[in-house]
């Protein structure tokens, strides 16, 4: 069944419910995990920026996604959608909820490092791959703990 859901920023007090839902698929040093860990300190910060968006079915939070600006750069980060609300649009709905968040901040392209399964979900929204930007390594996978190997995330890039 399809659900309905909307997706509306963040605020405070879906921090400690994004941090379970981004820390439960976060990467892992055995190179399990989808998503880069993130801390309370760096969601709160974001949220407070309004840089966080989160997708809801009623009260419950089914997903979200964050845009982050480093470098003259602006990446889509932290993109999830909980197990029992894929593949209903939810995913896609959150990129383009990104790429107009970047837009409006005055972007012209958005940057995403994503894994090789939704590949083709960011593709259908047109993005298209490009080399990973050495800003990304020096800022966030310099911390990873795919550092030490086992990284298939490939950097994915959208003209907005
Ligand atoms: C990637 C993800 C956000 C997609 O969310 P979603 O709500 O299922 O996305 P949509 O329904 O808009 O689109 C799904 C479609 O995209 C494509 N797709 C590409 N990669 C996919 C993936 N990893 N999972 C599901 N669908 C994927 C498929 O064609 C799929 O079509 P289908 O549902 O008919 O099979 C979700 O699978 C997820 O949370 N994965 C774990 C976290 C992750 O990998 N995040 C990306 C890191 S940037």
């Amino acid at each position: 069944m399809r659900s309905e859901f909307e997706i509306k920023p963040a605020e405070e007090p879906d921090v400690t419910r994004l941090q379970s839902l981004i820390n439960a698929s976060a990467f892992q040093t055995n190179g399990q995990g989808q998503l880069l860990p993130l801390n309370k300190q760096e969601i709160e910060a974001l949220v407070d920026q309004g840089a966080f968006y989160c997708a809801w079915d009623g009260i419950n939070l089914i997903g979200c996604v964050s845009i982050v600006e480093y470098a003259g750069l602006v990446e889509l980060r932290s993109l999830i959608v909980s197990r029992s609300y894929r593949s209903q649009g939810v995913g896609q709905s959150l990129i383009r909820t990104a790429m107009e968040a970047a837009r409006r901040k005055g972007y012209n392209e958005l940057l995403a490092l994503t894994n090789t399964s939704a590949i083709p979900l960011f593709e259908a929204t047109g993005f298209k791959k490009e080399p990973r930007p050495p800003e990304k390594l020096a800022r966030d996978c310099a911390k990873c703990p795919l550092l030490q190997g086992g990284c298939i995330e490939e950097a994915v890039v959208a003209n907005l």
